[in-house]
C-alpha cells in the first residue's frame, strides 16, 4: 500500500470491491408460470427482527423490472458445485433454467435445488442508491443445509471456501 488515490473508473472501483469475497444467490420467482431469475453476489443479511436481508438490483437489469412483480421471491444461495448454474443465471439464455433443478412454492418464488440456503422473502423496500437499487427482503420461511459449502465470489472468479 502505497496510499489513498482518488476514485477514478468504473474498472477500478469494480477492481476494488472484488477484494470483498461474498456468496452468489439466486433471486427468482415463477412468471407466467415459467422460472425467472438472476444471480446476486449483493446479497447481505441485514436484520434480525424483523427477518431481514437485502440485494443490490443495477437499474440497467431487464428481469428485475419483471421478477419485482411477483408476490414473492425465492432467494437460493448457491453452492461451491453451481458454478455453472451460476454463469446461466446471469447470462443471456432465454431459459437461465435450462439444465437446473428447481422447486416453486405455492407463493411464487422459485428455488434451486442443491443450494445451501433458501429464503421466501416479499419486497420489504426498495431503496435508490446511485445506479441499483437496494432491495430489502422480509423472510417469510427458510430452509437452511449448513453442511452444504457455499460459492465464494472473489476478485471476479469463483472460489471454493476453505478454513483458514
Ligand atoms: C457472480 C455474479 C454476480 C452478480 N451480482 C449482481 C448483483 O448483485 N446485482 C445485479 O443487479 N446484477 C448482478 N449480476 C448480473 C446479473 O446476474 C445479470 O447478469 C444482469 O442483471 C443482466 O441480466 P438481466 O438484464 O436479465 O437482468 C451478477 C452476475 C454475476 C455473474
Amino acid at each position: 500500500m502505497t496510499g489513498i488515490v482518488p476514485v477514478a473508473t468504473g474498472d477500478q472501483l469494480r477492481q476494488a470491491f472484488g477484494c470483498f469475497p461474498s456468496g452468489v444467490a439466486a433471486v427468482s420467482a415463477l412468471i407466467d408460470d415459467r422460472p425467472v431469475g438472476l444471480a446476486v453476489s449483493s446479497f447481505t443479511s441485514v436484520s434480525l427482527s424483523p427477518p431481514l436481508v437485502s440485494v443490490c438490483m443495477q437499474h440497467t437489469s431487464t428481469t428485475w423490472p419483471i421478477l419485482r412483480q411477483s408476490p414473492r421471491l425465492g432467494l437460493s444461495v448457491l453452492s461451491e458445485d453451481h458454478r455453472d448454474t451460476c454463469m446461466r443465471l446471469a447470462g443471456k439464455a432465454t431459459d437461465r433454467f435450462a439444465g437446473t433443478d428447481w422447486t416453486a412454492a405455492a407463493e411464487g418464488g422459485v428455488f434451486v435445488h442443491g443450494a445451501t440456503l433458501w429464503l421466501d422473502c416479499s419486497i420489504h423496500a426498495e431503496v435508490p442508491a446511485g445506479d441499483h437499487d437496494i432491495v430489502l427482503l422480509l423472510i417469510h420461511g427458510m430452509r437452511a443445509d449448513p453442511r452444504t459449502a457455499p460459492l465464494v465470489f472473489h476478485g471476479s472468479q469463483f472460489h471454493r471456501l476453505t478454513a483458514a
